[in-house]
């Protein structure tokens, strides 16, 4: 697998593996805790070297898995998790990014992931009643004192990035990004560029709909979080078929799958874009690992580049509550 660099020199594979669905968000899993930690083992052997967590995700199963899966390997890993919500009795309870709290997270999480430093701390989402500049110092200070390596942001404004970085380097800005999300392209892309700052899409395959795997007939288990996003509702799917038909027919006249082709067209975007696809798959975790072997011609892009455009895309990413906590 290809090494990318992410801003400050952080360098890791140019796929990287989300971990999230193995707590939650997607139903059951497919096998057993100790089938999770194989898995996530199984993804070494593919050349993914860039993992991502965050204390919410469970919360804090995720990363006491993540932690537990990597421990015998990691020197040869990079992982990433995520602070920034305030969980009380395992519920999150609205945002917090005080400083105290940052450090508290960074305690807790280094136990977890049974490890010295965390490689890529993020702020999950901006906390509007915490300046960021105070976030950056913070995370600065754990920088200094070798608790963490690097600083990442997720979901914020162009003009947030701008002040974070300023107060302290970014290395990665983390927002969803996809064939069916363009938002990045139009402020956060352009500033990542400009500062030298990488770029890690999350929900890269669509939350599973742009792999074709999914449709206006799939019932999602009670707790799939796709039951509540917009987009999912059977009537916006419907009309999203198109979109994934398109990336279909192309995906098979290049013999490779549509979740490849996503995932090539985001390579493709900069050298510095490393999307983290999740899957609790071995066999998954290799096809979107073969995507970076795909090459598309620059006609195979622009048609890819107007694809949601000239489709359309129906239903937001996101329910009208959680779309006031990203782009701040
Ligand atoms: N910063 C944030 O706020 C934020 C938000 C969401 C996610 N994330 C991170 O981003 C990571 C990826 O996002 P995501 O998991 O939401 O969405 P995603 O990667 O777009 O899609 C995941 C879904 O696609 C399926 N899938 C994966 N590879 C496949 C393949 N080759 N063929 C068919 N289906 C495939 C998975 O099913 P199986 O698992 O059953 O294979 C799962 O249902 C997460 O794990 C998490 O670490 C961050």
């Amino acid at each position: 697998m290809h090494i990318r660099t992410l801003g400050q020199g952080l360098k890791v594979s140019a796929i990287g593996l989300g971990a999230m669905g193995m707590s939650q968000s997607y139903g059951p899993n497919p096998g057993s805790r100790g089938e999770m930690i194989d898995v996530l083992r199984s993804a070494v052997d593919e050349g993914v070297t860039f993992f991502d967590t965050a204390e919410v995700y469970g919360p804090y199963v995720n990363e006491e898995l993540v932690g537990e899966a990597l421990e015998p390997i990691r020197d040869q890993v990079v992982i990433a998790t995520k602070f920034g919500w305030d969980i009380q009795d395992g519920r999150m309870m609205g945002l917090n990014s005080r400083p105290e709290q940052i450090r508290r997270v960074a305690e807790a999480s280094l136990k977890r992931l049974r490890t010295e430093a965390i490689d890529l701390f993020y702020q999950h989402r901006v906390d509007p009643g915490v300046p960021i500049e105070d976030v950056a110092g913070t995370v600065g200070e754990l920088i200094a004192e070798g608790k963490v390596k690097h600083f990442g942001l997720s979901e914020a404004s162009a003009d947030t990035i701008r002040r974070a970085h300023a107060a302290h380097p970014v290395t990665a800005v983390q927002s969803e990004y996809s064939l069916w999300t363009r938002d990045p392209e139009a402020e956060v892309l352009p500033t990542l560029a400009e500062l030298g700052i990488g770029f890690v899409p999350f929900s890269p395959l669509g939350k599973g709909f742009l792999t074709g795997t999914v449709d206006a007939s799939t019932a999602f288990t009670e707790g799939d979080i796709r039951n509540r996003v917009p987009r999912f509702a059977a009537e916006n799917l419907a009309a999203n078929q198109k979109l994934v038909d398109h990336v279909k027919g192309l995906a098979s006249a290049k013999g490779s799958t549509p979740g490849q082709v996503a995932l090539a067209w985001l390579l493709a975007q900069q050298p510095w874009i490393v999307p983290i696809p999740g899957t609790r798959r071995t066999e998954r975790i290799r096809e979107n690992a073969g995507a970076t072997q795909l090459a598309l011609s620059a006609d195979e892009r622009a048609d890819l580049d107007s694809l949601a455009q000239r489709i359309g895309v129906s239903g937001d990413r996101y329910n009208a509550e959680h779309m006031t906590y990203v782009n701040r």
